[in-house]
């Protein structure tokens, strides 16, 4: 398709709908209209790194571009898949997925229909067509973004109640069961319950979140895509999850009723710091230090103060790097670049690590300097050019994508 960089519309007018449904009759045949519609926005976390897995508090936002799906139920038990994006297609029996052996991006959409099969009851094939406009493996969570999008289209192709909460956690159990990345809640929440234009600022352990407005004005969000694959990310994120659990171990001897990083106060941390090993106290003072940081930064929205949110980011940057180890050289560089360009706020690398992207708070004004800097220098380094995001803020559309992700039903397909 030629919208590779088409941004989400409203509900109505999505141009990528009508490309998607062309698309589908395209590849199934005229007779074969798609059902249901369904698409899903990509997220960036604008503070919490590495805190909804010890049940805390991150504070993500939808991106202007998402994933979408093009769905038709079949009277057999057979699959087809199409992606748009690979250019590739596959096909199975519902219930024999073998979805390890399908490619990735199909096992996303047979771990959702999984999980919908063996506990929803969803019994019969379907054929699909997918497109995404998120960029994939950069940390926005293209992942979460086609599992949400295929299970909100899913649920309504073959009528399955199922609630908005109930949905992200399928879709987290997905990643766990299917892909085999221990993750956290926040991507499939942030996808799920996230408004363009807003923080999603979300307790990890109890799901409560509240929508605080961006208070962008004459600032924008910018993101730079390192473009380094994160190979080590799944090993070494899985390796902070179990040096997480060895500091609860410890702090549990202290307070029987802690059950997660959350639960450990400053004060408790700070008494014993010192009978912790070197590694273990500085994961976990991270965590703590960066709880803190996210429910000041949703403070600091509120009170439209750009300038402490992009300190906040700065710092949480620097903890990352120096207590949690989960940067590299290149995203520091994109970052330090950032801080050092008139007009930015602040910035810091978002996601796992080990690659993906930084996110950069900046005024308007200093967007282009921005951008050329970030450019330079990385290439000067590295030999290569990050990829850049503006995203967009138009507070009209912004309103309008509100309710993504969205299904459409396409009520005259016969
Ligand atoms: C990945 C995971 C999330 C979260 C972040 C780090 O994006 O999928 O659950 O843990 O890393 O904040």
């Amino acid at each position: 398709m030629s919208t590779a960089t088409r941004g989400s519309r409203d509900n109505g007018t999505d141009p990528i709908f009508e490309d998607l449904r062309g698309a589908f009759i395209e590849q199934f045949g005229h007779e074969r209209k798609p059902s249901v519609l369904a698409r899903a926005p990509g997220r960036v976390n604008l503070i919490g790194g590495h805190t909804d897995y010890n049940d805390g508090f991150v504070l993500p936002t939808t991106v202007d571009r998402a994933v979408y799906v093009a769905l038709r139920p079949r009277t057999d038990e057979r699959v087809r898949l199409h992606s748009q994006n690979f250019g590739e297609e596959v096909e199975y029996a519902l219930s024999k997925p073998h979805v390890s052996s399908l490619p990735q991006w199909a096992q996303y959409v047979a771990g959702v229909a999984e999980e919908l099969r063996t506990k929803y009851g969803l019994d019969a094939g379907f054929e699909g067509v997918l497109f995404g406009n998120v960029p994939l493996g950069a940390g926005l969570s293209s992942s979460a973004a086609l599992e949400v999008a295929a299970a909100e289209g899913l649920t309504r192709l073959f009528g399955i109640d199922l609630g908005a909460e109930e949905m992200a956690l399928l879709c987290q159990r997905v990643e766990h069961t299917y892909v085999g990345v221990q993750c956290g809640v926040m991507d499939q929440m942030a996808v799920r319950f996230g408004r363009a234009g807003n923080a999603l600022s979300l307790d990890c352990r109890t799901l409560e979140y509240e929508h605080v407005p961006l208070p962008l004005g004459e600032a924008s969000i910018v993101i730079a895509d390192s473009r380094v694959s994160r190979e080590l990310a799944a090993s070494k994120y899985n390796e902070r999850r179990a040096e997480c659990e060895e500091g609860v171990t410890f702090f549990q001897q202290f307070d029987d009723s802690i059950e997660a990083l959350r639960d450990v106060s400053r004060e408790l941390f700070e008494q014993h710091a010192g009978e912790l090993g070197d590694t273990i106290r500085r994961r976990c003072r991270h965590v703590i230090s960066e709880n803190e940081r996210v429910r000041r930064s949703a403070d600091a929205l509120k009170e439209e103060d750009l300038d402490a949110c992009g300190t906040l980011m700065s710092t949480a940057h620097e903890s990352l790097r120096g207590d949690y180890e989960v940067s590299i050289e290149k995203l520091d560089l994109l970052v330090e670049t950032a801080r050092a360009t008139d007009g930015a706020y602040g910035a810091r690398m978002t996601g796992a690590g080990f690659g993906g992207c930084v996110v950069c708070l900046v005024a308007d004004a200093g967007v282009p300097v921005l951008q050329r800097r970030l450019t330079e220098r990385y290439e000067e380094q590295f030999g290569r050019k990050p990829t850049l995001y503006v995203v967009e803020k138009n507070l009209e559309v912004t309103t309008r994508r509100a309710d993504v992700p969205i299904c459409e039903e396409e009520r005259r397909s016969g």
